[in-house]
């Protein structure tokens, strides 16, 4: 028996419903439970009592899998640890989504690389079934040594991305300037990993390598504070909650001027009549 079943057996002999909130926010949930494999046949597999996750590309075909519930707003982290060596060609991509012509949708994608030679987290938002709101970012660390947490922080308010708890990008919520918000079509949670030589890495120059095959990505920890465990939510969702707090708006400065790539908001090129309204502050 791990520790957080341990941790529940002792929940039930005391059934206190404060301590079920801090049981929700401790206990990672189970990727049996929790999600569904949903392509690649065996690239996608589930260990450790459904505790770990992978995914893994072949010439063949990449895998995926996605979340059985759907979620409206909330706190959603995972841990991932990405394809190592040379994973130019790759993407992952781990993302939220609502359905259909006018969805919304929240994106991380990571970009591989040769060896050595950086990813790119890129990043976008939909609304209403509109994207082109890219953000890409070097990381600050090597993404494939070792587990590291990708948040996302999803109130009426705004979107928050969050790295390892560092805020690296923020959507605020643009309705009065006439940008649509996601926040009446429930989203799930998504995972694939597949081949995008033809862009992903130094924009298309760098092929993926097959005789590298299979590339195999891996997920665990994956934690989810809705508005169903509102304790939780409120208690160890932390201060990136609200808005950011001197520390939080600290850290989205150091990440957004000393990793961040590309930022839609200030392509005055390929937005020569004006940045989107949801730019300007
Ligand atoms: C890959 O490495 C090259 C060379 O350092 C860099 O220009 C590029 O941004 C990196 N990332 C991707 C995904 O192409």
């Amino acid at each position: 028996m791990d520790l957080c079943s341990n941790r529940f057996s002792m929940l039930l002999l005391v059934s206190s419903i404060v301590l079920s909130s801090f049981i929700v926010s401790t206990c990672a949930g189970n990727f049996y439970q929790d999600f569904d494999l949903t392509w690649g046949g065996n690239r996608a597999k589930i260990f450790k009592g459904g505790q770990l996750l992978s995914l893994s590309l072949d010439k063949v075909s990449g895998s995926g899998f996605k979340s059985k519930k759907e979620y409206l707003f909330g706190r959603i982290d995972m841990q991932l640890k990405l394809v190592a060596g040379n994973s130019a060609g790759t993407v992952t991509a781990y993302y939220l989504s609502s359905e259909g012509p006018t969805h919304d949708e929240i994106d991380f994608e990571f970009l591989g690389n040769l060896s050595g030679d950086p990813y790119i987290l890129h990043t976008n938002i939909f609304t209403q079934g509109r994207g082109n709101r890219e953000q890409q970012f070097y990381l600050w660390f090597d993404p494939t040594r070792n587990f590291h947490t990708y948040s996302v922080i999803w109130k009426p308010q705004h979107i928050i991305f969050l790295v390892d708890n560092f805020p690296i990008r923020v959507f605020k919520n643009a309705e009065s300037v006439g940008v649509p918000f996601p926040k009446n079509q429930p989203m799930r949670i998504y995972s694939s990993l597949w081949n995008a030589d033809d862009w992903a890495t130094r924009g298309g120059l760098v092929k993926t390598d097959w005789t590298k095959a299979p590339f195999t990505a891996y997920y665990r920890n994956f934690n989810v504070l809705d508005s169903r465990s509102s304790n939780a939510f409120s208690e160890a969702a932390n201060y990136q909650i609200n808005a950011l707090d001197a520390p939080g708006r600290r850290r989205l400065r150091w990440v957004q001027r000393y990793f961040m790539i590309y930022n839609y908001c200030t392509d005055l090129k390929r937005f020569p009549q004006g940045v989107p309204p949801e730019c300007k502050p």
